[in-house]
Order: structure tokens, then C-alpha cells, then sequence
């Protein structure tokens, strides 16, 4: 078996599903806390899957996280529990830093615990792989060689600066006490199940309720867009063939200014849902105030992955974002699920 933490949260449970598809793949102990961007309707098709065994908890729960890895005895762990958006960590620092920081703390320690048991074989080919994000590298002039594995952090949110400190955790736990691990630092994902305080679902839920699209600034900040399928398979490869120690960047090749990725979700309502007023979506678009210390531009440099792994995206932009429009147009229960919950609050104190 494998253990994932976070996964009911937007990529934790594509990758449960992406997994799980695989016929001859091995169980997953999935061990989530549920917050407001945990959803148990994300997993809603492999309920009845006995590969599948969800646990309700917290990654900074030592004795409940020691009780799972004796239970299941997994061969590997991969964290993705984390407080994932930015905003909430400019107006709450806290959670960020009790789950980020401390939460990967306590798994990384329970999880050494277990591995400095194991019989050798099991020791060896044990993995804790860390999933960790290109905002920890902070934010690029138009100019700037997109981030390599190289770069140096400067994590410039609450948010990223809690991502850093856990990665930095993990690469002690390597050097220090050798313990097996690899991080992949992703950039934007976008896809089915995103919880719609980010932008791209924002965008669309907020078009088809006839709400503002808000822009944040000047709508010239850019960001590099990976499929969440993408950002699965690379983890996957990752934890199949990464050299422990090592990070990897993981990309898709797509900078996009967000006025463009409006627009072009936009476009696509446009022509499969159109406003029965005849008008575009873009009609919407409204500039709000911008987001406190907010990046410029990020863009990842994912050779290393390529060359080293051999993975590829499988989607391009063009092609990923159609693809997740017509899964939001498909899935209005999932939406209906979502939006009656702590997100109408949220929506309240960001924007009002
Ligand atoms: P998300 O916010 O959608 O999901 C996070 C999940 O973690 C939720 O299910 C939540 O219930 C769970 N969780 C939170 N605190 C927990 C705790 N203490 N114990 C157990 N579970 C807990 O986040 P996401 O967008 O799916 O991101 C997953 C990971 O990938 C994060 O580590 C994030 O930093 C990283 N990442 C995200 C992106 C992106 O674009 N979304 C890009 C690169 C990296
Ligand atoms: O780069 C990887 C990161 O991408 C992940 O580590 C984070 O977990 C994930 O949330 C995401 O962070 P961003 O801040 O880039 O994503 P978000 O969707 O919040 O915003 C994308 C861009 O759009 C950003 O420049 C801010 C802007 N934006 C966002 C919202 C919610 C707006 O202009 N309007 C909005 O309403």
C-alpha cells in the first residue's frame, strides 16, 4: 500500500482516481483532515473500492499517524495535506503554519520512526515523497530564466514561506539522517475538483452565475498552467524513479497572463454555453483591488523532470482548459455540493 495525506483535496484526489484506475494498482490509506477544501464528493466513485481506505485525521496527529504506518505498512508516503491558497494565508496565517510546517514536521518524524524499523529491503526501497509548489522560488521579472531546481528560495506570502520551510525540512531529514525522501515543486494546477476560490473555477462558476469575474491589479501577473492529470502522472514517475534527495520541477510550458486565461475561459463559455443575452462572458470582467505582495510572474523550467524521468504533460493549455470547462459544465451537483459550504463566508470576506 501507499500512504497519501490530503487526499479529498483538489489534486490529492485526482491522483486517487488517476491511480485507482490503474487495474493493477496497490491499495492507498488516504488521510485527510477534511477542512473547508477537503470533499469527500471528489472520491465519490471509488467509495465502494477496497483499494481505497479513507481516514479522517490530521498529519499532525503523531499517535493516530504512528497507529496507520504499523497498521498498513506502507512502502511509501506522499504528502500532499497542505493550506493551498494563498489569499487565506494573507488574511490567516496560522493553519498555515500548524499544517505546512508543523503538520509535514510530525510526518516526517513518525514516518523515520517507522522507516528506521523496517527489515532492509523494505528500508530501501521505502519513499517519502513531498509534494511542494514553484512559489517557494518567489516571483520573476518578464525577463527571467524560468526557475530551475537551482534557484534560490525567496518565498514571498505566508502561504509559500510555510511550503519553503517544510521543503527545507524534508531536504534536513535527507541529509541528516538519510531518510529516502523526494519533493516536486509544481506550478499552477488546474482541472476537475478545483475548489472554486481559485481562479480558473472562480472564473467559470462566477460567469455562469452572472457574477463580476475579478481580476486582481493590473491582470498582467503570470502564471505557468499544468493539467492536474499531468502534475499525477509526474508524481507518479517521480516516486517510481527519482533520485532520492533530488527535487524536480514539474511544468507544463504554458505561461499565461491572467487577463488571457479570463479571456480565454471566456471564449470557451462563449461557444458551449452561451449568455442567453448574446453577449460574451468577458462582459463580466471586473479589476479589484490586488492581492497584497502579490507575484509577478512564475514560470518553471521543467527539463530535469523531462530528461532525467522522461515525463511529458499530456495536455496542453488549450487542450486541458476545454477540457475543464466541459467538466465544470458536466458536474453541476459537485458545484451545488461546493458552493453551500464555508465557501459563501469566504466569498464574503474576500470581496466585500
Ligand atoms: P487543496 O487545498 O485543494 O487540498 C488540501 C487537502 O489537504 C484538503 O483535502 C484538506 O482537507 C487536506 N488537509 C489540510 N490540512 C490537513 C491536515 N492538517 N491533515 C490532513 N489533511 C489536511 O490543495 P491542492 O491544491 O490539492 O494542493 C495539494 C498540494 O499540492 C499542496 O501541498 C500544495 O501546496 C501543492 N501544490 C498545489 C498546486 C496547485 O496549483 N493547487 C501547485 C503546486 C503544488
Ligand atoms: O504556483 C503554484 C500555486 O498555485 C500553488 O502552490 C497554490 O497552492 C495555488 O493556490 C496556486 O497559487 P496562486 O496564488 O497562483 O493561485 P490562484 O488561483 O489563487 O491565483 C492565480 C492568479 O490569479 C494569481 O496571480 C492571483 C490571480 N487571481 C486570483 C483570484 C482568486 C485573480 O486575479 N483574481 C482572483 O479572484
Amino acid at each position: 500500500m501507499i500512504l497519501i495525506t490530503g487526499g479529498a483535496g483538489f489534486i490529492g484526489s485526482n491522483f486517487v482516481l488517476d491511480w485507482l484506475a490503474n487495474p493493477a494498482a496497490e491499495g492507498i490509506i488516504n488521510l485527510d483532515k477534511l477542512t473547508y477544501a477537503g470533499n469527500l464528493a471528489n472520491l465519490e466513485s471509488v467509495k465502494d473500492d477496497p483499494r481505497h481506505v479513507f481516514i479522517h485525521g490530521d498529519i499532525g496527529d503523531k499517535e493516530l499517524v504512528g497507529k496507520l504506518l504499523k497498521q498498513y505498512q506502507p512502502r511509501a508516503i506522499i504528502n500532499f495535506a497542505a493550506e493551498s491558497h494563498v489569499d487565506r494565508s494573507i488574511h490567516g496565517p496560522a493553519e498555515f503554519i500548524d499544517t505546512n510546517v508543523l503538520g509535514t514536521f510530525n510526518l516526517l518524524e513518525c514516518a523515520r520512526e517507522y522507516w528506521g524499523a523496517l527489515a532492509e529491503a523494505e528500508k530501501e526501497s521505502f519513499r517519502f515523497h513531498h509534494v511542494s509548489t514553484d512559489e517557494v522560488y518567489g516571483s520573476l521579472s518578464a525577463t527571467d530564466p524560468a526557475f530551475t531546481e537551482s534557484n534560490p528560495y525567496e518565498p514571498n506570502s505566508p502561504y509559500s514561506a510555510s511550503k519553503a520551510a517544510s521543503d527545507h525540512l524534508v531536504r534536513a531529514w535527507f541529509h541528516t539522517y538519510h531518510f529516502p525522501v523526494v519533493t516536486t515543486n509544481c506550478s499552477n494546477n488546474y482541472g476537475p475538483y478545483h475548489f472554486p476560490e481559485k481562479l480558473i473555477p472562480l472564473v467559470i462558476l462566477n460567469a455562469l452565475n452572472s457574477k463580476p469575474l475579478p481580476i486582481y491589479g493590473d491582470g498582467q501577473q503570470i502564471r505557468d498552467w499544468l493539467y492536474v492529470g499531468d502534475h499525477c502522472s509526474a508524481i507518479r514517475e517521480v516516486l517510481a524513479k527519482g533520485k532520492l534527495g533530488e527535487t524536480y520541477n514539474i511544468g507544463g510550458w504554458n505561461e499565461k497572463a491572467n487577463i488571457e486565461v479570463v479571456k480565454t475561459i471566456c471564449s470557451i463559455l462563449d461557444e458551449l454555453q452561451p449568455r442567453s443575452d448574446g453577449k460574451s462572458y468577458a462582459e463580466q470582467i471586473t479589476f479589484v483591488k490586488d492581492r497584497p505582495g502579490h507575484d509577478r510572474r512564475y514560470a518553471i523550467d521543467a527539463s530535469k523532470v523531462e530528461r532525467e524521468l522522461g515525463w511529458r504533460p499530456a495536455q496542453t493549455f488549450e487542450t486541458g482548459i476545454r477540457k475543464t470547462v466541459q467538466w465544470y459544465l458536466d458536474n453541476p451537483d459537485w458545484i451545488k455540493g461546493v458552493v453551500s459550504g464555508s465557501y459563501r463566508d469566504w466569498l464574503h470576506k474576500q470581496y466585500n
